[in-house]
Parts: structure tokens; sequence; C-alpha cells
């Protein structure tokens, strides 16, 4: 029964009869050189996917012979640690590479070749990740519930390590396959319960798993452990102060602690001060100073910290936050610390401009977090495709360094100012459903960013279009329709739920599913009877746009300049102001939510045509989260122009609709 479980990785018979009696007499047996656990690895995947490929047992032997798919590694400085070459010769397949890891991602390439029904006659692949760390952010809790998950509970059964699932072996198999090699298990609010001692040797034998498929395990940690952690001791450390000798002393302790356990440990990843987490503002200290303490500790085992840079308390405009207390930073942070960066500067928005602070943090090392879980983009419900979005961000150019660069893709792969600490992590959007992402074609969000974080260069349509091959096979009139409806998912969420970068528009303090206009007056919008929007101008209003360079400025700041996409992010204006399109703002919020609502309706009805061509149960299953997601464009519609229309009492000069 197909049930999304294996995502893209699914080894079902060649459908092509030609092909595939070409693959068999090509592909005979798999041959592992060298002892390593990630080789091993590496050989067991592509038996079992070549087996099902083929439909035959293909077994993994020692001797290599006529039909052998060889996969080692062999030194090669071209190549780096994690890149891999495929090459075709007259009796066999060689997949090498410089590390262990590289030639797993070349055995998974391999396989995909054949998944997607390839001619592999002369195969001859090169490929190697641009950035350094690919990493998913998971926000699992210890009673397993995931914040912004939508897809069930945490994959991780805490209480039940050291004892291993399955599901953990293809969890890791899954990371693999699109190059992800750290991952980060436990939420960013942090509880301090995951660095106890009890709960180490379970994080170690979880480690273990993915360390055999090339991923490291990191936590993310609560800046007062040591105050939790000691408390009811005979003499507790109350503070948790850097710069105090006793907190200094017990990281020291229990990041000995785990790198016995755990010697491939990657790091920590740290929330501190922000939204009520604790950390070293709380000391009289800085970012920069409480991340460096950690930092220092972990160096000595090749381990590094990411310190997030999300915060937001304490101003009129929550966007300029990040910038003011970080960029004065810039330098401060030592060479195994890394600042993480949402994409934008309010809370991953449909639309947002790029965070200032790509470009203002020239000599920080810097990671781009993207949110992979769709917390504003309609959960497990609304179909979303990011991938163009986070290819837009990536694309951006700062224009803060020559010429118009570096762009966020220079400064994420470390190309901009020659690093290595720098790279992705996505807030990821896996879970225990069975299908692992809540709805099926959510999975394409999991593997866009993967993709991404390997090659920034790839475009959204490459990206999709792999997915789509892999996950529902060759049919054209599938993957024609499918990418059509994919590629078109981000721009219709944002046409019928937040007009022109206006962002925010569900209640703060909820789940950020449903619209809720009247909650967020003043945190992204200023609505009157006479128009809406923000004024974030250097000029006039909160001074945002004065922290670009300055090409940016004369863009944003300028009501002619500013894109359209962004003009209520960026301006303030009234309900007649004319957009580029010549409409008047408020007729485009109103059109635009209705021609939103109508593609949806749209997209339901395409995937309608596809009943017959792809199997039942995903047919159905997808289906039906189409006909939810119709009802839910639905409200968003009614209640975003309801509101519009109740504060600005212009009627629609459009036909047919609104008929007041
Ligand atoms: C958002 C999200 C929170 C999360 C926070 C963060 O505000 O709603 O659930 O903890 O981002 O990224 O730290």
């Amino acid at each position: 029964n197909e049930d999304g479980y294996d995502l893209w990785l699914r080894y079902r018979l060649v459908a092509d009869s030609n092909l595939l009696s070409r693959y068999r007499a090509a592909f005979t047996h798999v041959v592992v050189q060298g002892n390593h656990a990630v080789l091993r690895s590496a050989g067991a995947e592509l038996a079992r996917g070549l087996s099902g490929l083929l439909g035959r047992s293909i077994p993994v032997r020692d001797q290599i012979g006529r039909g052998a798919v060889v996969v080692g590694t062999k030194a090669n400085d071209a190549l780096g640690a994690e890149g891999f070459t495929i090459k075709r010769r007259t009796d066999r397949v060689e997949i090498t590479a410089a590390g262990e890891r590289g030639a797993l991602y070349g055995a998974f390439r391999f396989l995909q070749q054949l998944q997607r029904q390839r001619p592999l006659d002369h195969l001859d692949l090169t490929d190697r990740p641009a950035s350094p760390l690919r990493m998913l952010n998971h926000w699992d809790n210890l009673n397993r519930s995931i914040e912004r998950g939508y897809a069930g509970k945490s994959i991780f059964v805490w209480d039940e390590l050291p004892g291993l699932r399955e599901r953990y072996v293809d969890y890791a198999r899954v990371l693999a396959s699109v190059g992800i090699n750290h991952t980060v298990i436990n939420n960013v609010n942090a509880s301090a319960e995951f660095l106890r001692s009890e709960r180490l040797p379970g994080l170690a034998a979880l480690a273990g798993v993915l360390r055999s498929w090339g991923v490291r395990l990191w936590l993310s940690a609560n800046y007062a452990a040591p105050i939790t952690l000691t408390a009811g001791q005979s003499s507790p450390i109350t503070v948790a102060d850097p710069l105090d000798a006793r907190v200094q002393q017990w990281w020291q302790d229990k990041i000995d602690e785990i790198y016995r356990l755990i010697p491939d440990f990657g790091g920590f990843l740290v929330k501190a001060n922000s939204e009520g987490q604790p950390g070293p503002l709380d000391y009289g200290r800085t970012h920069a100073e409480g991340a460096n303490m950690l930092a220092d500790r972990l160096a000595a085992y090749d381990g590094k910290l990411v310190w997030r840079s999300f915060v937001h308390e304490g101003f009129d405009d929550w966007a300029e936050y990040q910038y003011r207390v970080f960029q004065p930073l810039d330098g401060q942070f030592h060479a195994n610390a890394v600042v993480q960066t949402k994409n934008g500067p309010i809370d991953f928005q449909v639309r947002e401009p790029v965070n200032p602070l790509f470009g203002g943090l020239p000599q920080t090392n810097q990671m781009i977090e993207l949110q992979v879980t769709q917390e504003y983009t309609g959960h497990s419900t609304h179909l979303c495709y990011l991938v163009p979005e986070w290819k837009s961000i990536l694309g951006f150019q700062t224009h803060t360094g020559t010429g118009s660069g570096p762009s966020v893709a220079d400064i994420v792969t470390g190309v901009a100012y020659d690093q290595e600490n720098v790279g992705l992590a996505g807030v990821v959007n896996l879970g225990d459903d069975r299908d692992w992402t809540g709805y099926q074609l959510g999975a394409a969000n999991t593997h866009g960013f993967a993709r991404l974080a390997w090659n920034p260069k790839l475009s959204a349509d490459e990206i999709v279009t792999e997915w789509i091959e892999l996950t529902f096979g060759g049919d054209r009139q599938v993957g024609s329709v499918l990418k059509a409806i994919m590629l078109r998912s981000w721009e219709t969420y944002e046409s019928y739920t937040s007009p022109l970068g206006m962002g925010y528009l569900t209640y703060p303090l909820g789940s950020h599913f449903a619209p809720a206009p009247t909650t967020t007056q003043n945190l992204s919008h200023h609505t009157t009877a006479e128009g809406t929007g923000f004024d974030r101008t250097a000029a006039t209003g909160s001074g945002f746009t004065g922290l670009y360079a300055e090409h940016w400025q004369n863009i944003y700041g300028s009501l002619e300049n500013c894109p359209d996409e962004l003009l209520l992010f960026m301006h303030w204006v009234p309900y007649t102001h004319r957009l580029r399109s010549g409409k008047t703002m408020i007729q485009h919020i109103y059109d635009s939510h209705f021609d939103g609502y109508e593609r949806v309706v749209e997209f339901r009805r395409a995937w309608g045509r596809l009943a017959g061509r792809v199997d039942q149960a995903r047919y159905a299953d997808i289906a039906a989260t189409f006909d939810a997601h119709v009802i839910e464009a639905e409200r968003w519609r009614d209640t975003i122009v309801a509101y519009f229309y109740g504060f600005s009492r212009i009627v629609s000069s459009g036909t047919g609709w609104l008929q007041l």
C-alpha cells in the first residue's frame, strides 16, 4: 500500500521494460571498497535500491566482476571530502569520492538516475556540495510534541533510548540521500534535560545510527542548564554567567562527558535572550561573550557553536532589533562560532525582505535559517512549495561588497568571505506521521531545502522536477500538472493571505494558521480608514530601510522604486495608491485574494484530472488535502477582504463579485 513512507526513496520496479533489461544486464552486484560504516551503508543502499528497481536480488560481493557497481574512496583533491564522481566503465560503474560521505552521496545519486529512468550508457557525473553545513533543526520536545510541527509527534522516542527504532535508520537514510550532514534533534526552546547525564547514553546510541549515514548529531542547549541541572545538589550553581568560573567548569565537564560518549558530536545550537530564554544578557554579557564561552570548549573536539540571532524584544519595530543587537558584534565571535540568522527580519512570513544582517556581518561565520515546516505558510493543509521563495532569498544581492555582491548564497556557501563554518539550517517538517510530513506534497519542501543547501544554483524547476520524478515516477502528465501547481503555490498562498509584503495577519500568540488581521495592528500594519502598511523608511518611518546598503536604501526607501511585493512592508500608503499594474492598492488586495482562491480551486481540479495516473492511496490522500486547502483559502480571502473593506469602505471596482 502506498502511504508516502518511502518519500523520494522509492525503489519500485523500473517501468520502462526496455530500460529495465538494459539495467539488468549492466548492474548485477555491488562491491564496497574499504572498511568503514558509511561505506557499508552505501553498499547496503545500493543493494537495496538496485534489488527493488531491477526486481531481482542484487548482492554485495567481495570481488569485482562484470556488472559491478563499485563504491569506495580514493584520494582526489578536486572533489573535497564530500564530492563524488560516478563513471560508467565498459564492464562496471565506479562511484568514487575522497571521503566516505562523498561515496555515500554518490551511491544515492546513482540510484536516483535509475529511479528517474535515465539512460546510463555514458554516465559520467561529478558533483560536490556548495555549503559545508547542511543542517536540520528539529523543534522537538522531551514529551515528543513538536513546536510548529504538523506531522504528528517527534520521530525520536526519547524515553525508549538507548533502544533504537528501525525508523531512525530510515530517517538517517532520508537525510543522507539529499546530502544533509548535521542535525539538531531538539527544540531551540531547549529543555536542559537533554543534557542530563542519564540521557546522554541514549543520545549516543542515536548518534551512532546517524554516524553510519554520515550525519552528526547536535543538541540545542539551554543556557541556564548549569542552574537547572545542579538544582538540589549540595552546592548548586545559581547563575549562568559565561564569565563565572564555576559555570565555565560545569560546561567544560559537560562537554567532556558528551564527547566521551559521542566522539563526533556536532555541537550546540543556542537560542539565548529571546522569547523568554535565558542567556548571557541576564548577566550583563554580550551575545558574543556568551557564545564564545561555549565555542572555546567545543573547539578542542572540533565541535561548533551555532548561536541564533533571532531576538526581538522591546522595540517598536521588531524588524530592526536583530541588526541593532548583532551587527555591532561583528568580528567578536570566535572561529568555530556561527551566527544563525532567519531569512527575514520578522519571522518566516510568506514574504519578507532579506534580513539586512546578511552582508552586515562580514567578519562572522553565518548560517541562514529557513523554515521548512509551514508555520506561517499553511501547516499541512495549504500546499505551499517554498523553493521559489528560498531561491529568491539566496539570490538576493546585498550590495555590501564589490559590485552588487555578495549574494546571500555567496555568504552561506563561504565564497563571500572565504569561510568554512557556514551553511543552511532548515527548521524541519518531519514527524512520526506515516508520511513523515503531515501531507504528502510537504515532502517536496524537505527535499527542496536539502537540494538548495547542496547547490543553491539549482533552479526551482530542476529541483521540483527531480522530486516529482523520484516520488511519482515518469508519467509526463503527472509531471507537468504537478510541477505547474507546485511552482505557483507559494505566490498563490501569498495572494490570498498577505498582500504586498504586509506579513503577519495571524494571531501572534496562536497557532499561526488562521487569519486574524485585527490582532497584528502595529506589529505588521497600521491600518486606518485612509490606508495601510508600515512606514519603515529612514526618512519618515522606523528607519529599517537605513540598515541596508545604499543601493537598497534607495530602492526600499522610495515609494517610486520600492517593488510592489514589499510595498506594505516598507511604506504606509493610502488605499488609492496606484501600483505598477495601474490598480489601486485596495483593488489589488481585493483582486489578489479572489484570484488566489480561484487558483487553489484550479489546483484541486487539475489534481483531479490525474486520477488513475497516481496510485489510488496517494491520489486520494492528496485530493483530500486539496479539499481542505480550498476551504481554508476561502476563509483567508473572506477575512482579509472584509477587514480592509471594513476600514476603507471602498467598494471594489471589479466585476462579478462583491455586489454591495
Ligand atoms: C517563532 C515561533 C516560535 C519559535 C521562534 C524561534 O516565533 O513561533 O515557536 O520558538 O520562532 O524561532 O525561536
